[in-house]
């Protein structure tokens, strides 16, 4: 097996592990063996993921460990983090004879991560979770903090709770069979991690493009696990979103929802981020908090990276700035942003006058 990187989420008794490796797949079953007693696992996936068999490679590591395995499958998509489909799985817990030494294991993208980790929250009050990520935006963002949830039909990630997993496994090579959509998407949230948190980071990335656009499993390992490092330490500092450290992770995110939002989801979140970090970058040299050096820099990192820097056709201002005021993390309708101060820093300004955006950035 390749070298492994390790990030522990330091969270006292809630405390884990994220395992970053480019071939460790079949790793798990020694992961998940240092947990026991377990009486039965139970690993949730969807079918894009099975087809690709990531997740029978999963199954049978952890039967080889002698533990008992059960699979079950939803529909690929957003749509399954619904509560109906949280409902039928609840149902097939209990005819399966899932229990609170269980473990719930989710294979799959954040979508499979957030409704696993839900159901693994509500159900018996609560019984154990892991993660095996497969997207990149799963392996930097959602695997790594807790959240878990699904969607109400007019609000996203309405229902939720927080729920640390046991531990995180995550093995790059399975980035290759992403579609090349899905994997830029992934690489909105990598770019914003370098621009707005870490400049070492922003240097691997700008010097290692090729690479990265060629999905070479070495460099994504680094990569990934500088990601999850970053946001561990933040998730550490802030759990539960009070201290106002996790609202820094959020660079380019009040644009994009609003994005998001007009393109009525067709826009993937991390592109949307993208084109949103380049928003708040606008943004920041227009409130002096960087100049036009730093804005051409970021632009031209963007556009090698194939992500998009233009907000696209359809998107109507006005209704952007509407949107922004009542997106659900800003408050009492104030403009609120993370801005970049420099490459790797940011800080949020949480009361921007409007009219520095009324006509446009
Ligand atoms: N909990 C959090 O902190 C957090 C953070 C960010 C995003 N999210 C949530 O994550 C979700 C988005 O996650 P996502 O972008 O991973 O979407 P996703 O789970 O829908 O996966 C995207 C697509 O890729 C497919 N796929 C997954 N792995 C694959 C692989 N290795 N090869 C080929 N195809 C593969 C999936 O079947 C799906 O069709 C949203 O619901 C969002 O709300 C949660
Ligand atoms: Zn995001």
């Amino acid at each position: 097996m390749s070298d492994l990187r390790i990030i522990s989420v330091s969270l006292g008794s809630r405390s884990y592990d994220i395992e970053v490796g480019a071939e460790n797949l079949e790793h798990i079953g020694s992961f998940l063996a240092t947990f026991q007693p377990i009486s039965t696992t139970v690993i949730l996936t969807d079918e894009n993921v099975l087809q690709q068999g990531y997740t029978h490679r999963v199954a049978e590591s952890i039967a080889e460990t002698g533990i008992d395995v059960h699979l079950l499958s939803v529909v690929a998509g957003e749509q399954s983090k619904a509560v109906e489909t949280a409902a039928t799985l609840w149902e097939t817990l209990l005819e399966t004879g899932i229990d609170r030494k269980s473990v719930l294991i989710s294979v799959g993208g954040g979508v499979i991560g957030d409704l696993g980790g839900f159901v693994a929250a509500t159900y018996a009050r609560g019984i154990r979770f892991f993660q095996v990520p497969t997207t990149l935006l799963a392996q930097v963002d959602s695997s790594v903090g807790g959240k878990v949830g699904i969607d109400l039909p007019k609000a996203k990630n309405m229902v939720g709770a927080f729920l640390q997993p046991l531990g995180v496994l995550i093995d790059t090579k399975t980035l290759q069979t992403l579609p090349d959509d899905q994997y830029r998407s992934g690489l909105g949230e990598v770019v914003k991690y370098g621009v707005s948190l870490d400049a070492e980071l922003f240097q691997l990335l700008e010097t290692n493009i090729e690479k990265i656009n060629l999905r070479d499993k070495t460099i994504l390992k680094q990569i990934v696990a500088d990601c999850c490092r970053i946001k561990a330490k933040i998730v550490a500092e802030d759990e539960f979103e009070t201290t106002g450290q996790r609202v820094l992770l959020n660079y380019g995110h009040t644009f994009a929802h609003a994005f998001e939002i007009q393109s009525h989801f067709s826009l993937l979140h991390g592109l949307a981020v993208s084109i949103g970090s380049i928003c708040a970058a606008r943004l920041a040299v227009r409130m002096g908090f960087v100049d036009e050096i730093f804005l051409k820099r970021q632009i031209s990192f963007h556009q090698a990276l194939g992500l998009p820097t233009e907000i696209p056709n359809g998107i109507d201002w006005k209704q952007t700035i509407e949107l922004m005021r009542h997106d659900k993390k800003s408050e009492f309708g104030k403009l609120r942003f993370v801005l970049p101060t420099g490459i790797g820093n940011c800080r949020l300004a949480d009361d921007v006058d409007a009219r520095l955006l009324e006509y446009g950035l």
